[in-house]
């Protein structure tokens, strides 16, 4: 699960399956064809979002036809995409399923009863099933993360806020982490200019945010491993990768 994009094919090759969670990739806000087209292509299998994905209004244009995007499955009835799907790759099968949290968010439809509901029948073609839980309090993240164990759920991964967590845990045979951070430059305010977030605190006036650039260029992603045969999670591992780049700007000068 990798908490925003990081694309290296070379990476990509040693894992199964790769989900990753896109709702802030087209420039902060949103995912525009292009870069659902270009992410595809990178090799991530399944993409999972949040309240953020219909920033960019072409996502009105692919969303139906995609075959590998997910939005939260508790938004109403009628709403364009679907909140999960399940990947036949061969040797295996893995269930996706995205859910939005209800506290400190804008309101959507009680997420406990459709998850179980969907994750019934999910399990009924596959054991492994995975859910990206894109909410703010760590409390409800943490519940509901156990209810999900308690119901057949292989690995659970909360997203949205940002900051990864360091309680990756095994909870009833279920990969678990509140939250798997994200990916982007380190020396902002969770992906934002530092300068544009101070000013919206000190003047509690909304300023357009700017992506923040920085320095240094993080990556968050966490790593499960799964038995194929019984959907359990026999190991969890949180990943942290970063690279400076003005030491690379410097290097790749030195090398021109
Ligand atoms: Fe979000």
């Amino acid at each position: 699960m990798l908490s925003g994009i990081f694309c290296s094919n070379d990476t990509f090759k040693k894992y199964d399956f790769i989900i990753a969670n896109i709702e802030n990739a087209s420039h902060g806000f949103g995912l525009t064809e292009k870069n659902y087209k270009d992410f595809k292509e990178y090799g991530i299998n399944c993409m999972t979002c949040g309240n953020h994905i219909w920033d960019k209004k072409d996502i009105y244009n692919y969303i139906d036809t995609s075959d590998c995007l997910i939005r939260p499955i508790n938004y109403p009835k009628g709403t364009k995409g679907v909140g999960s799907r399940i990947f036949d790759m061969g040797e295996f099968k893995i269930g996706v399923i995205n859910v939005l949290g209800r506290v400190f968010m804008n309101l959507v439809d009680s997420q406990w009863e459709i998850v179980a509901e969907e994750i019934k029948r999910i399990k009924e073609i596959t054991p492994i099933i995975v859910i990206d839980f894109h909410a703010e309090a760590t409390a409800e993240k943490i519940c509901f993360g156990r209810y999900c164990s308690e119901i057949g759920t292989s690995a659970f991964f909360g997203t949205h806020t940002h900051v990864q967590t360091a309680d990756e845990s095994i909870i009833n045979n279920m990969g678990y982490i509140t939250d798997a951070g994200f990916c982007g430059a380190s020396d902002g305010v969770i992906g934002m200019e530092y300068s544009t977030s101070l000013s919206r605190f000190l003047t509690a006036i909304p300023e357009r945010y700017e992506v923040a650039e920085g320095k240094t260029t993080q990556v968050n992603a966490v790593e499960v491993d799964i038995e194929v045969s019984t959907g359990k999670a026999l190991a969890i591992k949180r990943i942290l990768c970063s690279k400076n780049n003005i030491e690379e700007e410097k290097e790749s000068e030195k090398e021109n």
